[in-house]
């Protein structure tokens, strides 16, 4: 196997670790940082991901409580809790776990979380300010994948990356923070024609598509970075991401795993934007 791992596991621990004392100076003011996540519904994945956000939350000093709403919840039911939350002031960071329920409408949910308390950065006063290149509160798991290319000495600057994916929760707003920092980035999608010859173009290639192991060996440059965002149970129980490991790191310079590439630095940026959204809230005079 040739490629190097990219250990986000260990690099997230280090990140929640470098949060210790921003958690130990608002401690000392009397303050901690609180993160309440609302799960709608029934979903096994999305139920077992907050539970983790949970975890990692009070492993790092974070307060953190859930909030769960039955599968068929009105729309106005979650708007009610979101306001409510908005108005808490214990709480500094709001997590609406995604996909939600039919009957409601994503959109109008995320704009009303206050964005000052959105440190899943999905209200569109967060991606605008992406977009405009002044960042406020970044998602979390475009946020750890840059984490993980400077941390492993990836050349982002002058590289052609290509991202497998167009959602506003990872393919977007990693597009942004990729072209930010000088590299020539292609998105593509279900749509793309000719989607191995551009993937094999990329020094740094993004594999968010939602389809397990869709990126295969023969689209991969030799030493290109390879990062897999996909999580999937494969029929045997094992889990697997968007790409075929084995043979692809027998090509590619450097990989992410599935478990413990990307998925544990989602985190750990959630946790410090959460951190983040405490310190600015504390460091305001009381309404
Ligand atoms: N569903 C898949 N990824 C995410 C995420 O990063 N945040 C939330 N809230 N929901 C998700």
């Amino acid at each position: 196997m040739a490629a190097k791992i990219l250990d986000g596991k260990s690099l997230a621990a280090e990140v929640r670790g470098s949060l210790k004392s921003a958690v130990a100076s608002l401690a000392d003011r009397g303050a901690r940082p609180g993160l309440a996540a609302i799960l709608v519904g029934e979903d096994p994945a999305s139920r077992i991901y907050v539970r983790n956000k949970a975890r990692a939350c009070e492993e790092a000093g974070v307060r953190s409580e859930i909030h769960e709403l039955p599968q068929g919840a009105p729309e106005r039911s979650l708007l009610e809790r979101i306001a409510a939350l908005n108005a808490d002031r214990a709480v500094h960071g709001i997590l609406v776990q995604l996909p939600l329920p039919r009957q409601i409408d994503a959109q109008r949910v995320l704009a009303a979380v206050s964005p000052a308390k959105d440190v899943d950065g999905f209200h569109a006063q967060n991606l605008g300010a992406l977009l405009q290149g002044s960042p406020g509160f970044v998602p979390g798991t475009p946020a750890g994948v840059m984490r993980l290319l400077d941390h492993a000495g990836v050349r982002v600057a002058g590289a052609r990356a290509v991202i497998l994916g167009r959602s506003t929760i990872v393919g977007k707003p990693l597009a942004l923070l990729l072209l930010q920092n000088d590299a020539t980035v292609t998105i593509c999608h279900s749509r793309t024609r000719e989607l191995a010859s551009l993937a094999r173009e990329a020094d740094i290639l993004v594999a968010a598509t939602g389809r397990p192991k869709l990126v295969t060996a023969n689209m991969v440059k030799p030493g290109a970075c390879v990062v897999d965002i996909g999580i999937h149970r494969a029929p045997d129980g094992r889990i697997v991401g968007d790409v075929d490991f084995g043979p692809v790191s027998e090509v590619a310079g450097s990989i992410t795993p599935v478990p413990g590439g990307v998925g544990p630095m989602t985190i750990a940026m959630l946790i410090a934007n959460t951190v983040r959204a405490a310190e600015l809230s504390n460091a305001q005079p009381a309404a």
